[in-house]
């Protein structure tokens, strides 16, 4: 199966897959084909490149709809046939529009234990807020913000001399592992979705 990453930023979770299909990890994963980023500053397209993965950039144009920049992109990917797409810190919303293209075929790791702190920012809200665990999620994507089912999730502690920083770090080494971790378990098909529970290790 070929897969391809979204990023917005540095892309260490990007990084992360890369290197697990380099070194063998996944077993069916045939090709990590490109890493698309809507932002051209991002740090993650040079680590792409020296990976010697196609990276690929589509700018929301100014004035352009949410649906006209995703046909861009459907354009710029379609090319690749993947059958996987992977957010791996790419901070957009994907409409109806673009999902409907890849339906139960796009998953995004998110820094918290969702349901609690969607949206941005999760590690520093659960920080502010004074949580004793946060932790990260993999869940499929659907339209609504960090909503969709939970694929997997992995707990990390607060401990009481850390800073936010500290708690964002513990928070992004356990990222890389689910996200990998998730990538085998969809690409061999083992997970079976019921009202809105994936169990894993079971054929879908
Ligand atoms: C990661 O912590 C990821 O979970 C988060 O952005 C960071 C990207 O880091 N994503 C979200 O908050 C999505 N809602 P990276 O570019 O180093 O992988």
């Amino acid at each position: 199966m070929k897969i391809g990453l979204f990023i917005s930023g540095s892309g260490t979770n990007m990084d992360a897959v890369i290197r697990s299909w380099r070194t063998g990890r996944f077993s069916r994963v045939e090709e990590v084909s490109f890493v698309l980023s809507d932002k051209p500053e991002a740090p993650g397209l040079a680590k792409a490149a020296r990976a010697g993965v196609p990276a690929l950039v589509v700018v929301r144009l100014k004035g352009e709809t949410r649906e006209a920049h995703e046909t861009r992109i459907l354009e710029a990917i379609a090319p690749y046939e993947v059958e996987l797409i992977v957010l791996a810190g790419f901070m957009r919303v994907l409409s109806p529009h673009f999902l409907s293209r890849f339906k139960g075929k796009v998953i995004n790791i998110h820094p918290s234990l969702l349901p609690a702190f969607p949206g941005i920012d999760a590690q520093h809200q659960a920080f502010d807020h004074g949580v004793k665990v946060t932790g990260c999620t993999v869940h499929f994507v659907d339209e609504s913000l960090d909503g969709g089912p939970i694929l997997l999730q992995r707990a990390v502690e607060r401990r009481d001399h850390d800073t936010a920083e500290d708690l964002r770090l513990r928070i992004l080494a356990e990222e890389h592992e689910l996200l990998s971790k998730a990538v085998e378990l969809i690409t061999t098909g083992r997970y079976r979705v019921n009202n809105r529970y994936v169990s894993c290790g079971e054929e879908s």
